[in-house]
C-alpha cells in the first residue's frame, strides 16, 4: 500500500498547488491513500468547509489538523460531521470533531491518527500517554495505522517516532513548515520524518509574505500578515506500508508546483 502524505496546505497558493502537482504525483507515485495536513487551507489560518471540499476534490482521502483547527467557528459542525477529517486526539474529548478516523486503501484498513505535541503547545493530554491508550483501545481495528504529529519541537517528534517504533506504520511530523532531512525507516518498521514540511509559497516566512514577517522581527509592534504566493512548493512523503501493517520505505516529496 503506498500512501502520500502531504504537510501543511497554506492558503490558496497551497490549495491551487496541490491541485495542479496531484496529477504528475499521482502518475509518478501511484498512491493508494492521500492525506493532507488541512490546518491552514484557510486563509493561511484554520479550515472551512469550503476549503476542505477543494482538497477533497484535488484528490485527498482524509485531513488532518493542527494547532489551528478551532480558529473559524463555522467549520465546528461540518468536523463533528465529516468523518474524512481529524484534529488532534489529545484535545478536550468534548471538542468538535474527531481524533482518529478507519479508511479503506488497497485493501486494508487504515487508521489516521492526528496527535499534536505539548511542548509550546496547548493540549488536554500528554500526547505519549493518550497515543498508548487509543492504541490499545484500536487493537484489532485496522490494518495499519499513520500518525500526523503536529508538534513544535525536533526533540519530541523523534521521540513520539521511537515510542511508536514497531506499532504504527509512520509518524511524520507536521506544524514547522520547514522540511527538516531526517526521513529513515526505523528499525521496528516506522516510517519517520520530524517535519515533512508545507505545501504553499516558498517566497515568504512560512507562508507569510517576508517583508510583513520581517517588519514584525525588525519592529516587535503588531504586523498584519497577508499569505505568500510566489513559488509554490508541495513537501510531503511517501510511504510504502507491507501487509503486516508496517513501512518498507519513505521518500521525502519536495516538488517544485507546476505554474
Ligand atoms: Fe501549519
Ligand atoms: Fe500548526
Amino acid at each position: 500500500m503506498r500512501l502520500l502524505f502531504i504537510g501543511d496546505v497554506v492558503g490558496k497558493p497551497g490549495r491551487e498547488g496541490l491541485a495542479a502537482a496531484m496529477p504528475s504525483l499521482r502518475a509518478e507515485h501511484v498512491p493508494d491513500l492521500v492525506i493532507a495536513n488541512g490546518e491552514n487551507i484557510a486563509g493561511g489560518v484554520g479550515i472551512t468547509e469550503d476549503t476542505a471540499k477543494d482538497l477533497y476534490e484535488a484528490g485527498v482521502d482524509v485531513i488532518t489538523l493542527g494547532n489551528h483547527t478551532y480558529r473559524h467557528k463555522d467549520v465546528y459542525g461540518y468536523l463533528d460531521s465529516e468523518r474524512r477529517i481529524v484534529r488532534p486526539a489529545n484535545f478536550p474529548p468534548s471538542n468538535p470533531g474527531r481524533g482518529h478516523t478507519i479508511v479503506e486503501a488497497a485493501g486494508m484498513r487504515v487508521c489516521v491518527i492526528s496527535l499534536s505535541g505539548q511542548m509550546h503547545m496547548q493540549v488536554d493530554r500528554n500526547p505519549f500517554n493518550l497515543i498508548d491508550e487509543l492504541l490499545e483501545s484500536l487493537t484489532g481495528g485496522a490494518d495499519a495505522y499513520f500518525v500526523d504529529f503536529h508538534a513544535e519541537l525536533t526533540s519530541e517528534k523523534v521521540a513520539m517516532g521511537w515510542h511508536l517504533d514497531g506499532r504504527v506504520a509512520a509518524v511524520l511530523g507536521t506544524h514547522t513548515h520547514v522540511p527538516t532531512a531526517d526521513a529513515r525507516v526505523l528499525p521496528g518498521g516506522t516510517a519517520h520524518v520530524s517535519d515533512v514540511g508545507m505545501t504553499g509559497s516558498r517566497s515568504g516566512v512560512i507562508g507569510v509574505k517576508r517583508e510583513q514577517a520581517l517588519r514584525a522581527f525588525r519592529t516587535q509592534m503588531p504586523v498584519r500578515f497577508d499569505g505568500a504566493d510566489e513559488d509554490v512548493w508541495l513537501m510531503g512523503a511517501l510511504v510504502e506500508i507491507g501487509d503486516d501493517g508496517l513501512a518498507r520505505g519513505i521518500d521525502q516529496i519536495l516538488v517544485p508546483v507546476p505554474s
